[in-house]
């Protein structure tokens, strides 16, 4: 299977939002990673139900929605009705995670859950045969631009062996500091799926980065 790119919109113009999803519709880019913020799990904010419906609109490819949310089961139906593709929320903020991740896959969203640096993928091993993707945070969430934390790697693998041995479909999917430098060793480490921010928007030519992204080899 090919890389999967989802370049996240926190790092794009705000101000030109309808040209940056144009742009993103004639890229290589697979998926469009949006990254909801409620200043309480993470701190920083960001957007709402509004902005996702309006990328919907003009948006060709899954909206890939990572929740930083505390409680993020009040907003299912919510991000459905948005338009949402791809529902991820943290282990750390869900109480009855299976109940959450069963509410996802019953509003027929592809159901994610995302691990904090600090928690270990060993915490997915009763919940791994229903999850459709595991987002690994290779960043502390809350911010775009900061710096890869190596011991992705390692979880990245374990992983790996998880999803082998209990037969689970799911996706792995990494966000924080992807760039040209890591990201083809993270492909051959077994990662399917790479959200990249900073790295894609802030140079000269996002396009041909997605592009670059989707192909290197080293
Ligand atoms: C961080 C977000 C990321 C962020 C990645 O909390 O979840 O999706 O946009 O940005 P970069 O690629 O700049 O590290
Ligand atoms: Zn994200």
């Amino acid at each position: 299977m090919s890389r999967i790119i989802a370049p996240s919109l926190l790092s794009c113009d705000f101000a030109n939002l309808q040209n940056e999803i144009e742009m993103l519709n004639t890229s290589q880019a697979d998926w469009l990673h949006l990254d909801i913020m409620d200043g309480v799990f993470v701190p920083n904010l960001t957007f709402g139900m509004p902005i996702v419906s309006f990328i919907r609109k003009h948006a060709l490819k899954p909206l890939d929605v990572h929740l930083m949310i505390v409680q993020p089961e009040r907003y299912i139906s919510d991000f459905k009705k948005a338009g949402a593709d791809i529902l991820t929320v943290h282990y750390e903020a869900c109480t009855h995670l299976h109940r959450t991740i069963q509410a996802i896959k019953s509003e027929e969203m592809k159901a994610g859950v995302s691990l904090n640096p600090h928690t270990p993928v060993s915490v997915l091993e009763d919940i791994i045969t229903e999850l459709d993707l595991v987002l690994i945070m290779s960043v502390n969430p809350g911010f775009g631009g900061q710096s890869f934390i190596e011991n992705t790697f390692k979880k990245v693998k374990q992983l790996k062996e998880l999803i082998a041995r209990s037969g689970s479909q799911a996706l792995i999917e990494v966000d924080g500091g992807v760039s040209d430098l890591n990201i083809d060793q993270l492909s051959k480490a077994g990662v399917d799926a790479f959200v990249a921010g900073n790295f894609i928007f802030k140079s000269s030519n996002p396009k041909q980065t997605i592009s670059d992204l989707k192909n290197i080899n080293r």
